[in-house]
């Protein structure tokens, strides 16, 4: 992919401390996807297909309790790839114009088998929405 991709990566607080190689293997694997304000592109119950890094614009998460948006270097979509048979736990729309890095569901196992500190930091991320949503986190 071009130097983009790689560039958009690097801001992405997930991949600090990966070696550009690391990066630009990531953003070849990658698509990018653009969609208008208000496209939605996540359905709660769905099947996982991808996840998605957010280069530029916000995204809104409808769960059940709450709204949260989401900016650039910020992803959704993983949770519903955490496991085989997930399936999608929120609503992810657009709020504007959207720019994103798009990982399908091998490329996104591919990555979490050969960095196990992203698979980690993932995991911390995607366990704190999952208390935020059942309503157990102390903030
Ligand atoms: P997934 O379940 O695959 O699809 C919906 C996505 O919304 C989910 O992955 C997370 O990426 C995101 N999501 C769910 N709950 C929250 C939350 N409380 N805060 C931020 N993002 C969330």
């Amino acid at each position: 992919m071009t130097e983009t991709g790689v560039d958009a990566l690097r801001r992405v607080p997930l991949f600090v401390g990966l070696a550009d190689d690391d990066l630009a293997a990531i953003a070849q694997a990658a698509n990018e996807v653009e969609v208008p304000a208000g496209q939605l592109l996540v359905q709660p119950g769905q099947a996982g297909t991808g996840m998605f890094f957010i280069v530029e614009g916000t995204a809104v998460v409808e769960t059940k309790r709450d709204h949260v948006e989401l900016g650039p270097g910020q992803f959704f979509g993983e949770l519903a790839l955490m496991k085989p048979d997930a399936i999608r736990t929120a609503r992810v729309r657009a709020q504007t114009p959207l720019r994103c890095l798009a990982l399908d569901r091998a490329s996104f196992r591919g990555l979490v088998a050969t960095h196990p500190e992203v698979a980690a930091a993932l995991i911390e991320v995607a366990l704190g929405r999952l208390a935020e949503n059942a309503g157990i986190d102390d903030d």
